[in-house]
């Protein structure tokens, strides 16, 4: 595994990063549940193979249910207590950790938001459940129109004051938020993010010209969520092998453009992964971390095989023709 400065942050971090949204699963008495023990020990298994950054967010269940998100919170926070769990006894210093605050994590109404009010009791709560002193990347999950940029930018400042996190950032944010909160060093002593974390793959590029751009050119490191569309350019829904895959059991699974009109993308993106001797994953993963200095895909399993063969990628070194003709492959889609 390679490490690198996380931006200009100067934190040295692999380059890949381990997310938890979803986790190993199991269905109990008719419900699936998250599988605390292979949860755990995917977890010990990336930091093995030399993944030294682990994502997650107060929101997190470790599995997803829209259909229950937003009215069921007995397992919120269970992803952070899990990581905690698991990374308990390991140096603290031999690790990073980031979390989010902003989503829905109980019935009251001020238990959501970018407020300062639930900001310090978020940042508290996952503390706690991490079993934590500090998180090195505290994020706010999405845009708050009522709570305002100033605001949360100066909470978060009075967080890293305080030593309860290291670094803030932005996620789910448009590109214009960004440049926003970046403009207020030059209006108010505050110190703007150091990160974004958004949605960017080979097949799904909206982001590219405007949040990933603006990153970039603001030495912002990115931390790229859903790297392979969900598992859709891992070959997961071409290949024979969607059995109890994410897609099988989310009722609201999204299809990521996965039919018609990417389908020959995919087929050709898959020979292409062939004559390189690599997997679609390891290609697709690859890809992402040659489109950018500071660009750290979070890679998501629910598999130690699925773990093992994504850290791989790491290795690939791609040709800059190779990774124009990849860019250029999925177009169509991206129109
Ligand atoms: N900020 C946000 O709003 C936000 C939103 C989404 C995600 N995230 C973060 O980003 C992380 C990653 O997102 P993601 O899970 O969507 O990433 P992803 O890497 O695009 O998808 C991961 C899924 O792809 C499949 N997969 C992975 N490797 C595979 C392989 N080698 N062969 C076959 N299938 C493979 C697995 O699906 P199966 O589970 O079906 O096996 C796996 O769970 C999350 O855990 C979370 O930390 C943040």
């Amino acid at each position: 595994m390679k490490y690198k400065s996380f931006g200009k942050t100067g934190v040295k971090v692999s380059e890949l990063i381990f997310g938890t949204w979803y986790l190993p699963n199991q269905v109990i008495g008719g419900k699936r549940e998250v599988n605390k023990s292979s949860s755990i020990k995917l977890i010990k298994k990336a930091y093995d193979l030399g993944i030294n950054f682990f994502d997650t967010a107060d929101v997190y269940r470790g599995v997803y249910d829209r259909d229950t998100f937003l009215t069921n919170f007995e397992k919120v926070g269970l992803a952070e207590k899990i990581v905690g769990e698991a990374l308990k006894g390991y140096d603290r210093e031999s690790f990073v950790i980031s979390t989010k605050v902003m989503g829905k994590t109980g019935p009251l109404p001020n238990d959501s938001g970018a407020s300062r009010k639930h900001v310090r009791s978020a940042i508290r709560k996952s503390l706690e459940r991490l079993k934590m002193e500090y998180v090195d990347f505290y994020m706010v999950h999405g845009p708050d129109e009522d709570s305002g940029i100033e605001q949360t930018a100066k909470t978060m400042n009075i967080l890293e004051e305080e030593g309860l996190i290291l670094h803030y950032g932005i996620s789910n944010h448009s590109a214009h938020n960004i440049i926003k909160f970046l403009n207020l060093r030059y209006f108010e002593p505050l110190e703007p993010p150091s990160f974004i974390q958004d949605k960017y793959n080979l097949i799904e590029r909206e982001l590219e010209n405007t949040n990933i751009k603006v990153a970039e050119e603001n030495s912002l490191a990115s931390m790229i969520y859903s790297p392979l569309a969900q598992g859709v350019l891992a070959g997961r829904y071409t290949k024979d092998v969607s059995k109890d895959s994410r897609k099988e059991y989310e009722k609201w699974f999204e299809k990521n453009r996965l039919q018609e009109e990417n389908r020959a993308s995919l087929d050709r993106f898959n020979e292409v992964a062939k004559s390189k001797q690599v997997t679609m994953s390891q290609l697709a993963l690859s890809w992402l971390m040659h489109r950018g200095k500071y660009l750290f895909p979070i890679i998501g399993a629910t598999k130690v095989e699925q773990l093992e063969e994504n850290v791989q990628s790491t290795d690939l070194v791609l040709e800059r023709e190779e990774v124009d003709s990849l860019t250029s492959l999925f177009k169509v889609a991206n129109r």
